[in-house]
């Protein structure tokens, strides 16, 4: 939680939730969760992961733009870029939760991992995790980007 200023000298509590990820493309089941959280969170922070090892399609730069625009009637969502452990970003912004989507059971070993080292990393944060809505539960940026080589079509997933 971070503090904001109210009228009058109020002080509120803010709830912010780092949304960590490659959004290598990001997809319609990314923005499914993102707005889900905000029924949760006055605040998401969709954190595009700097990792040179991934290969990535688009570059960070192209993958901010475009997280920019998808958001840009949605002053709740702020859209940022991060090197390193993903810890020392989330520690650097005040917030304490973690949001991560859980598609299928085959996403959970690696995701339980990710969470259990990021916990003993930083015992103040937590991992919250949402179900991706029934919709969009097969769509995934590796998924996507193979469809869309192979010529077929991502229409309203992407
Ligand atoms: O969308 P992805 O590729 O599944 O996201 C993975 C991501 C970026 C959240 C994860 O790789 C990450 O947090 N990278 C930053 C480096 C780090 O902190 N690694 C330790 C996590 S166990």
């Amino acid at each position: 939680m971070t503090k904001r200023k109210m009228k009058g000298d109020q002080t509120m509590m803010e709830r912010v939730a780092i949304y960590p990820g490659s959004f290598d493309p990001l997809t319609y089941g990314h923005i499914d969760i993102v707005e889900r959280a905000l029924e949760i969170f006055d605040r998401v922070i969709l954190a595009i992961a700097h990792d040179a090892e991934k290969k990535p399609l688009f570059t960070v730069q192209e993958r901010v733009e475009m997280a920019n625009l998808i958001f840009k009637d949605t002053p709740k969502v702020i859209v940022d870029s991060f090197k390193g452990l993903l810890v020392n970003y989330v520690e650097k912004t005040n917030a304490r939760v973690i949001l991560r989507g859980l598609r299928a059971t085959s996403d959970f070993e690696y995701e339980f991992h990710m969470a259990s080292m990021n916990r003993s990393l930083s015992v103040h944060l937590d991992t919250l995790f949402m179900m991706t809505s029934k919709d969009y539960f097969f769509v995934s940026s590796r998924t996507i980007k193979e469809v869309a080589k192979l010529g077929g079509t991502v229409e309203g997933l992407v």
